[in-house]
Parts: structure tokens; C-alpha cells; sequence
């Protein structure tokens, strides 16, 4: 999901009169290029996740996950909408891989449902399920389009939440690497890209802190609705850290069972705004440090040197449980790419007196504000800032050591509209995508680039905000797509044609409703 809206849940502040500097440090990056500027290995695609599309939450099988659950709780954003039918993409899979082949897309990024393919969480594997997973990969091999698997994407089965409360115990671990072997062994032979999890960052915070995605955790005063269980102080860090156990096993029995046969890559994916300081004063520069720390190192810095960053372990205390030297050891190391979901920038004020409350949840830890763009908890439209994109990879390549990287989510929310001019989104596209180039020029280890979201789905507000590509006419039973001038103009650049084909008149549009 388009998650780093979830954190934007987390810390909103209206900053008037900032916009115009946003803009002008904005475009600073190549702007005239084409499909041939980079490497042809280098893939592009676009994705979706299985909750957000499939619909038939109840068919052949399937159980319910705690999204399910959450979207039926009655939880105040989604509007009473939730992913029962989503984009009925269970039955219309065929005709949804026509359109991406008449698209160009060279990949395509989805998630498996595990509630669909092991209805019990652990143990016997749905036919049903497993022979829909079969067709979808075999037909995208079909149409040429390389198959990219995230295994988890916020859905958890909930028979597992009800037996032992999910990734809160570290029973999680082993159900979790059961699974992500059936799926190596059933689909390996063909997915040659696995993600293990989708936005952990976001899922410990969204999830489990802020209540403001599946399962809805938090406890007061921390969460931004009432939730009816949880603990914001200590379960983020719990969850993180047997997601990373979880994580850093399945990829150890993919090196060890299936490696040497299959060939394949195994990542995780994070959230990743980049982080700009609010003032230029030394206390904004280092509150600034801490916030990437507080996202990316959270996961990077055990993936990268085995352990949590210091300034985590200070500020958390005993909230943040340790390693094992031995657990260490494994997680380090334990990726072949880090996946990244960019979306925007925000801006970091130091708040250095949070450290002083007695109840303190990440956010306080962090000793940190972060502000983003509008007041609304999903903007109309995120800022157009790809230098932020060069600047995240360029620190990535600095900080840890270049890791190959997939940018697996990036694209411009607008307000689901009829319209199907989205000029926005094109503009935003064409200069994120142009961030990349320059990133890669100057050595970042990028292999892939996935547009965020292929079609209209079911997002953080129902259907209320979108991402898509491909417009879903809901008032339509049969939910008929339609092509947005962005599928146009990214099929454009992808075959080759006409690069810089749609001009858009930078000066005269103002994008930003704020
Ligand atoms: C949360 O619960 C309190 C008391 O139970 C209630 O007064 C308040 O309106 C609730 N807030 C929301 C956002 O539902
Ligand atoms: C907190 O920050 C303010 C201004 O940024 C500074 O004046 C003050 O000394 C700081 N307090 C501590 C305890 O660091
Ligand atoms: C839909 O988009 C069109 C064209 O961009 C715009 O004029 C219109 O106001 C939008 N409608 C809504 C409901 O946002
Ligand atoms: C290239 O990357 C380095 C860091 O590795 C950075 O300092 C420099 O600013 C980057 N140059 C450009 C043009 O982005």
C-alpha cells in the first residue's frame, strides 16, 4: 500500500509558506531521457497487493485476514468501504494481464494472499489457491512480464492473531517461514524475485502504534482513533523484531533449499520519505539523523551490521528487545535487495523534550517531529520532489554500503476521479523516473523501478484517494478499467516511443491544492 500515507497519519502539521521552496529545490533532476538511457536489465513495472485488489474474500476457500477484520471494525477512514470485492481482481486477473502487456510493463509486482493459500494459517495448502497463483504467474511469464512476489503485505491470516496474537509472538516465525517455503517450492521454479515483507516500518507503526492500519493497535494517548487493544510503547519494537527473525529465516532456507535449483533473489521492503531538516540549525540536522535511524535503520542497520542503531537502543531502553549473537548473525547479511517504497518528503523539527514523558512510543523516542506536506491525512497530492529520490539512494549507497535496490513503490496520489487526464501523475512520474537515471549515474545500485499502483485499489481511505494508472469504475458491476493518460505515457517511454512526447507546462500548473 502507498504506506509512507500511513506515517503520514502519524505526525501532521500544517506548514504554510514552505511549498515554495519545496518547489524550488524540486526539479533538479534530468529531465529529457529515455527508456535506452537505462541499462535494459534494469526492469520496470508496476504493482499491487492482494488485499487491495483481489476481492473474493470468501471464495474457494480463503480465510480472513486481519485486514479483513479491520476493514469491517468500522475504522473511520476507510468510510465504511472495505476490500470484499476491491477490484474483483480474483476473476479478472486475465484481462488485467492483457493490460499490462499493452502497457510495456516488463514486471509486475503483487502479493500473495496466505490466508488464500494455507486457509489455516499453518499447515494443508488451498488447491483453490494455489492453482490461482499458478495461473496468474504462468500467464504474466505468458505476456513476457517477470513475476516480483511479496509474500506478506499486511494481511495476516487471522486465525493466527486469534491464537497467538500474530507477529506480537514469536510463534509468528515459524508459521511465517512454513509459508514462504510452500511458496518457494510451489512458484520458484518461475518467481525469481521474493519480497518477504511489505513495509515492516509502516506495519509496527501503522499497525501496532498509531492504530491506523490492520490490526489496529495502540494504546492512549498515541493512537489517532480509539483503538481497543494494544500497547504503543512497546509493541512496535516487538512486531519489528520478530518480523526481522522471520525475515532473516526465510531467507535461509531459500539459500539453503532452494538457492542452488531456482536461482532466485530474496529483499525486504521498506518505506523510506526522505527527511529534510525544518531549519538549517544543528539541532534540525541531527533530529533529522535520528529520523532516518528511527525508519530505515530500525531494519537496515540489523540487516546491514546486525543490530539495532545505537540511538534506538538508548532512547527505547528495554522496549526494544536485543539480538542473540547468534540472531545477529544471521540477520545480517540476509538479503540479496532492499526494496523501497518513496513517496514524498518531510520535514524534521527536533523535539527534545520528549524524551522526558514516562510513556513514550517510537515517535517520542525518535525525539523527533516529522511534518508533511497539508493537513488532510491523505494529501490530494503529494509534493513533486525527486531530488528527495537521488538524495535517499545516494544515502543508501553511502550509509550501507550500496545494496542493490528495487524502488517498488512510487506514485502520485489524486482523489479518485472520473477524469482520466491525469497530468499530475505523468509529471510526477516523469520526474521521479528521471531521479533514478541520475541516481544511477552517479552509482546507485538500482535494478528495477515499479509504479505505484498499477490500477485504482482499495487504499488507506477506501476508495477515496488512488494511485492507479488504470481508472476502476466502481458505479460499474462489472468494475470496467479504463486507461489514464499515465498508462499512456508510461507504455509511451517503456516501448521507446516519443520520450518526452506529452509536454507539460510546468510554469502554468499548480498541482498543490494546499
Ligand atoms: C474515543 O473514546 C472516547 C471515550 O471512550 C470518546 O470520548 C472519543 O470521542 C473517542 N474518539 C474517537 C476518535 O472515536
Ligand atoms: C532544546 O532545544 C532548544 C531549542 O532548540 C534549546 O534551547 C534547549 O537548550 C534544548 N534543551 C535541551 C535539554 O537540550
Ligand atoms: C476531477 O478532475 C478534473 C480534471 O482534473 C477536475 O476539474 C475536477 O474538479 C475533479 N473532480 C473532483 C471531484 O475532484
Ligand atoms: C553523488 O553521490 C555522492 C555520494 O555518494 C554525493 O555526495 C554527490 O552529491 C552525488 N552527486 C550528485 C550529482 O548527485
Amino acid at each position: 500500500m502507498s504506506s509512507s500515507v500511513y506515517l503520514l497519519a502519524l505526525s501532521l502539521l500544517l506548514v504554510i509558506g514552505k511549498y515554495d521552496d519545496v518547489r524550488l529545490f524540486a526539479y533538479g533532476v534530468v529531465d529529457e531521457y529515455g527508456r535506452d538511457d537505462f541499462p535494459a536489465e534494469f526492469v520496470f513495472g508496476a504493482g499491487t497487493s492482494a488485499y487491495q485488489v483481489e476481492g473474493a474474500v470468501l471464495e474457494d476457500g480463503r480465510s480472513l485476514s486481519v485486514w479483513d477484520t479491520f476493514a469491517h471494525s468500522g475504522f473511520p477512514l476507510y468510510n465504511g468501504a472495505n476490500g470484499d470485492i476491491a477490484c474483483d481482481g480474483y476473476h479478472k486477473y486475465k484481462e488485467d494481464i492483457e493490460l499490462m502487456a499493452d502497457t510495456g510493463l516488463e514486471a509486475f509486482r503483487f502479493s500473495i494472499s496466505w490466508s488464500r493459500l494455507i486457509p489455516n494459517g499453518r499447515g494443508s495448502v488451498n488447491i483453490k489457491g494455489l492453482q490461482f497463483y499458478n495461473d496468474f504467474i504462468n500467464r504474466l511469464i505468458g505476456h513476457g512480464i517477470q513475476p516480483h512476489v511479496t509474500l506478506f503485505h499486511f494481511d495476516l491470516p487471522q486465525i493466527l492473531e486469534d491464537e497467538y496474537g500474530g507477529w506480537l509472538s514469536r510463534k509468528s516465525v515459524k508459521d511465517y517461514v512454513a509459508y514462504a517455503d510452500v511458496c518457494f517450492r510451489e512458484f520458484g521454479d518461475r518467481v525469481l524475485h521474493w519480497t518477504t515483507i511489505n513495509e515492516p516500518n509502516a506495519l509496527a507503526l501503522g499497525g501496532y502504534d498509531a492504530g491506523v492500519t490492520p490490526p489496529g493497535r495502540c494504546s492512549f494517548p498515541f493512537g489517532e482513533f480509539n483503538c481497543t487493544e494494544g500497547d504503543s510503547t512497546t509493541e512496535p519494537y516487538l512486531v519489528a523484531h520478530h518480523i526481522l527473525l522471520a525475515h532473516a529465516s526465510a531467507v535461509r532456507l531459500y539459500r539453503e533449499k532452494y538457492l542452488v535449483m531456482q536461482h532466485g533473489s530474496v529483499g525486504i521492503n521498506l518505506v523510506a520519505p526522505w527527511y529534510e531538516p525544518y531549519t538549517n540549525t544543528p539541532e534540525d540536522v541531527k533530529a533529522t539523523k535520528r529520523a532516518l535511524d528511527f525508519n530505515l535503520g530500525w531494519f537496515l542497520n540489523p540487516l546491514v551490521n546486525g543490530e539495532y542503531p545505537k540511538i534506538m537502543k538508548k532512547n527505547a531502553g528495554n522496549r526494544i528487545p536485543t539480538f542473540t549473537k547468534l540472531e545477529s548473525e544471521r540477520i545480517k547479511g540476509s538479503f540479496d535487495f532492499i526494496g523501497i517504497n518513496h513517496y514524498t518528503t518531510a520535514y524534521v523539527k527536533d523535539n527534545n523534550n520528549s524524551l522526558e514523558m514516562e510513556n513514550r512510543d517510537a515517535i517520542e523516542d525518535m525525539e523527533a517531529t516529522l511534518i508533511y506536506s497539508g493537513g488532510e491525512v491523505i494529501p490530494s497530492q503529494f509534493l513533486v520532489t525527486p531530488l528527495s529520490l537521488k538524495k535517499l539512494l545516494n544515502f543508501l549507497k553511502e550509509e550501507y554500503g550500496n545494496p542493490s535496490i528495487y524502488i517498488q513503490e512510487n506514485g502520485q496520489v489524486q482523489r479518485s476521479n472520473r477524469s482520466l487526464i491525469d497530468t499530475p501523475r505523468v509529471e510526477y512520474l516523469h520526474a521521479y523516473i528521471g531521479a533514478v537515471l541520475d541516481a544511477l549515474r552517479n552509482g546507485s545500485n538500482t535494478h528495477g523501478y515499479f509504479v505505484w499502483s498499477f490500477l485504482d485499489l482499495f487504499e488507506m481511505d477506501g476508495y477515496k484517494s488512488s494511485f492507479g494508472m488504470y481508472y476502476v469504475d466502481r458505479d460499474d458491476k462489472e468494475l470496467a478499467r479504463y486507461p489514464k493518460l499515465s498508462s499512456q505515457w508510461y507504455g509511451d517511454f517503456l516501448k521507446g516511443k516519443n520520450p518526452n512526447g506529452i509536454t507539460l507546462d510546468m510554469k502554468v500548473k499548480n498541482y498543490f491544492y494546499y
